[in-house]
Parts: C-alpha cells; sequence; structure tokens
C-alpha cells in the first residue's frame, strides 16, 4: 500500500470519543507534541463511570488548543456543525458504544453510536470536499478485533474473511469498514479502519475484565474466570495504540486512478496488537502480583478464595492474536510494552485514583 504524508503539526484535527479511554489518551499525546489544534467531541454517556470520563478531560483542558465539543455524532446537525466550524484535516473516530455484553441488553446503542453516528462523520467528510475545499485529508477510525470472531486461523490477518460476527458489537464494526470502503470509492476519502486487540492501561475502561476484577477484588468480591481461563488474549498497552494510531495518522492512503478512469478507493485495515496472546490465568496472575506491589491489595490476600471459573459467554471468542506484519512493514512499528510492565502503570495509576 502507497501511502503519503499528512502533518499533524498544524491545522484543525477532530477526535470523536475524546473523553474516552483511547481518545483522551491520544488527545494528550498530539497536544504535548504538535501545534495543531485538537477538538475533541463526546456525548459524556454514562455507560460507565462519567467521573472517569472527566478526569481525562480535565488533563486535556489543561492545553490551550484544546477545544472541546459535547454532542453525539447520531446527530447529524451536531456533526455538520462542527465539521463547518472546525474544517478538520484529519478525522480520528473512535466515539462508538463499545464492549460485546452490552450489546447483547442494549443493541440500540450500538446502531445509533456505530452505525447512525458513523454515517454523519462520513457524510461529513463527503461534504468536507464540496465547492473544492481542501476538505479531510485522512479519516483514521476505530475498527476492533472483534470482527474476527471465532476465526480458527491465528494469528489473525487482515486478509482473512471476517463475514461471521458473533455479537452486534462486531457486526456494527465489521459494518463501518464496509461503509468506509463505500465512501472510500465514491468520494476519494482517505480512509484507514484500525483493529485493535484489547486495550489496557491507565484511567482505562472500568467494564474490562483487568478493571473490573480489580474493582471486584477490592471489594472482596469473587472474580470470574470465562471460559475455565482457557482464553488467549491479545492484551495491547494504551501507549503502543497510541504511538500506532498517531503513525497511522500521519499516512493516509494514496489516492490513485484505476484503468477504468474511476478512483480506486484510497482505504485499508490494519490490526494493532500486541502479537503475543496471553493465557487469562497468567494475566490473573501477573495482575494480582502487581496489585499487591502497588499497594492495592495486602500482600497476604486470599486469591483463591475469591475467584471462580465460569463457562464462557455469549458473544465471548476463545482467542485473539493479531497479525502485524501489515503495521510493521508500512509504519516501522509493533506494539511492545510487556504485560507487566502495563500492569503495573495501571495498578499504580488505580491506587492513586480510587484509593
Ligand atoms: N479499548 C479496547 O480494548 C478496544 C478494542 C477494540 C476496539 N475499540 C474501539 O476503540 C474506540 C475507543 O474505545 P475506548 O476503549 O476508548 O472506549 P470508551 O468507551 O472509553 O470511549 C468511547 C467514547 O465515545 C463516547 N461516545 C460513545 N458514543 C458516542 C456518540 N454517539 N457520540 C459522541 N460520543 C460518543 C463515549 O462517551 C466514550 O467517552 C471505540 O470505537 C471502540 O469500539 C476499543
Amino acid at each position: 500500500m502507497q501511502v503519503c504524508d499528512v502533518g499533524l503539526e498544524k491545522g484543525n484535527i477532530l477526535i470523536t470519543g475524546a473523553a474516552g479511554f483511547i481518545g483522551a489518551a491520544l488527545a494528550e499525546r498530539l497536544l504535548q507534541e504538535a501545534d495543531s489544534h485538537i477538538i475533541g467531541v463526546d456525548n459524556m454517556n454514562d455507560y460507565y463511570d462519567v467521573n472517569l470520563k472527566e478526569y481525562r478531560l480535565a488533563q486535556l483542558e489543561k492545553y490551550q488548543n484544546f477545544v472541546f465539543l459535547r454532542g453525539d455524532i447520531s446527530d447529524k446537525v451536531f456533526v455538520d456543525g462542527v465539521f463547518g466550524q472546525y474544517l478538520p484535516s484529519v478525522v480520528v473516530n473512535l466515539a462508538a458504544q463499545a464492549g460485546v455484553r452490552y450489546s447483547i441488553t442494549n443493541p440500540g446503542a450500538y446502531i445509533n453510536s456505530n452505525i447512525i453516528g458513523f454515517f454523519n462523520i462520513l457524510e461529513a467528510c463527503r461534504h468536507s470536499y464540496d465547492g473544492d475545499a481542501h476538505g479531510v485529508e485522512h479519516l483514521v477510525y476505530a475498527s476492533s478485533s472483534s470482527v474476527y470472531g471465532s476465526n480458527k486461523k491465528v494469528p489473525y490477518s487482515t486478509e482473512d474473511k471476517v463475514d461471521d460476527p458473533v455479537s452486534l458489537y462486531a457486526a456494527t464494526k465489521k459494518s463501518d469498514e464496509l461503509l468506509a470502503h463505500a465512501y472510500s470509492k465514491l468520494y476519494n476519502i482517505p480512509s484507514t479502519g484500525l483493529r485493535f486487540f484489547t486495550v489496557y492501561g491507565p484511567a482505562g475502561r472500568p467494564d474490562m475484565a483487568y478493571f473490573g476484577f480489580t474493582d471486584t477484588l477490592r471489594a472482596a468480591g469473587k472474580i470470574k474466570i470465562f471460559n475455565y481461563g482457557n482464553c488467549l488474549r491479545d492484551f495491547t498497552y494504551i501507549d503502543d495504540i497510541v504511538e500506532g494510531v498517531v503513525r497511522v495518522m500521519r499516512h493516509p492512503p494514496e489516492r490513485n486512478v484505476g484503468a477504468d478512469g474511476l478512483p480506486l478507493p484510497p482505504y485499508t485495515v490494519y490490526n494493532i496488537g500486541n502479537s503475543h496472546p496471553e493465557n487469562l490465568l497468567d494475566f490473573v496472575d501477573i495482575l494480582q502480583q502487581e496489585l499487591v506491589r502497588a499497594g492495592v491489595l495486602p500482600e497476604d490476600y486470599d486469591f483463591d478464595a475469591h475467584k471462580e471459573l465460569v463457562p464462557m459467554q455469549p458473544g465471548d471468542v476463545p482467542v485473539t492474536y493479531a497479525d502485524t506484519a501489515a503495521l510493521e512493514r508500512d509504519f516501522g512499528f509493533k506494539p511492545h510494552t510487556p504485560l507487566r510492565e502495563g500492569l503495573r502503570k495501571f495498578a499504580q495509576w488505580y491506587k492513586e485514583f480510587y484509593m
């Protein structure tokens, strides 16, 4: 895939989901490094503790070149207004209803944010070129490793067929890739989808296993380890995700014309994962050690009494494992933070934030 360069040093960069885990970390990294204006959008929904979203926003609001707009990407008037006022050159769409299990009880939230919301973003990108305006140079958007469903072949490659989603969440993420492809082809919008693999770290998402386990153990409850612990997960540290996203943002797929004289879609998709899956039980073991080390739990904590091995949950998959060859080839980068190092930083942050 040929790529060209987009400077991130000036202009306006729009990040949706900016109060979210990945969005806030990305925004902060860009604010530290570049003079560009970061326009952050988030609806601040209460899917998980809103205090955490406010805490992340408070870190960003220290920077003069950060603008926060509270609004919903499923609201077309709002989205068009943001694009009309700020004319972003790069758009990173991270706003979404995340989580596999919640999609069983609240399917509508996924359709609103992940389908209608993303459609509004695509339409706004399309119209950003109206009247020969320079428009959006690169649309980067979050997909997910969940699109691989119960793929038997590992590691998961973006060349694999992913037509068998096992959750509505996965179906919406795959749909986003399809919508982006159509818009790239029709309107020549350079777009890159990123399939993130289980992201973790400080100020992460309380609905994710490592965070929920920590809360439960601290409250002396019992953690449930699904599929009796026979799960392999490719855990990816937040700083690695941010590094990958920043590198990708700079290099949109090139606009080219095909033999038929029509634009070839400037469209691509990458995996961003650690490419080193860990057994869930080993993961829990390291987490326990790091929680004790950080002083979140006492040294004599009886972990065996607070663990329960339970069957697989609907929508879950037994393994996730990223093939990151394309990311390495095109961007010279591969996530590399060891699990213990990442969990240590999470445990230290948790202690400071909650205790
Ligand atoms: N964290 C992971 O492990 C992971 C893995 C794969 C994919 N992803 C994807 O990466 C993206 C970011 O994930 P995250 O972990 O930071 O999640 P997050 O829930 O912390 O962040 C998403 C943010 O988007 C906001 N939001 C949701 N719907 C919105 C809407 N309709 N309009 C405006 N804002 C809205 C939420 O309030 C939230 O702050 C999501 O698209 C998610 O599906 C995350």
